[in-house]
């Protein structure tokens, strides 16, 4: 049993999930695990499932990410596989689902790619990391949704109970 998980992650956080469900897995089942900017040549047919992380930069996954799903959807939708969406607006409760994410919702419209699982995470506020400009941004982003706006800050959002029910139902998926 081998799986394959890619994460791609700006300031860390999508790293820190996909890392974490890595370990979780790697308990019974093989993993690897890679930065969408380093992924080698794939041979598919090595694995039982795939896993691939994204985070939101204003309203977008990285073209990177978008590019090697376009890439591959079609392969990727003969195996199992599972997408997980990192974003801030998804420390509300009611931004954590497929449907009321909206990141989340278009891109799953727009993209050939079917995952059979899809997990909206919250990701982390780490002002005192970003440039004047990401920092001033994000603060508008925050004071728009009731969020934190004092820059000094840096929190964690994610919540790791959740991101581990989600590995364990992955490593559900692709043992079936
Ligand atoms: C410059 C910048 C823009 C962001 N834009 C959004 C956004 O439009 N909506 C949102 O919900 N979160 C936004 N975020 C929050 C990130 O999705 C969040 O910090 C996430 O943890 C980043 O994950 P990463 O470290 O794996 O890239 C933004 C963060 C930064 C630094």
């Amino acid at each position: 049993m081998k799986a394959l998980l890619i994460y791609s992650s700006r300031e860390g956080q999508t790293k820190a999930i996909v890392s974490y469900i890595a370990n979780e897995l790697r308990e019974g089942i093989e993993v690897d695990l890679y930065n969408i900017d380093d992924v080698p040549e794939i041979n598919f047919s090595d694995y039982n499932g795939v896993l691939i992380g994204a985070s939101i930069r204003y309203g977008h996954f990285h073209k990177a990410f978008k590019t090697f799903v376009d890439k591959h959807y079609e392969i990727l939708n003969q195996m199992p596989t599972a997408f997980v969406s990192v974003s801030l607006i998804a420390r509300k409760a009611e931004k954590q689902s497929p449907q009321t994410n909206s990141y989340t919702r278009k891109y799953l419209l727009a993209t050939r790619w079917k995952p059979a699982l899809c997990g909206v995470f919250a990701g982390a506020l780490r002002y005192p990391r970003y440039t004047w400009i990401d920092r001033v941004m994000i603060q508008l982003i925050m004071k728009m949704t009731d969020g934190e706006t004092d820059s000094s800050k840096e929190i964690e959002y994610t919540d790791w109970a959740q991101v581990k029910r989600f590995g364990a139902e992955f490593g559900r998926l692709i043992s079936k």
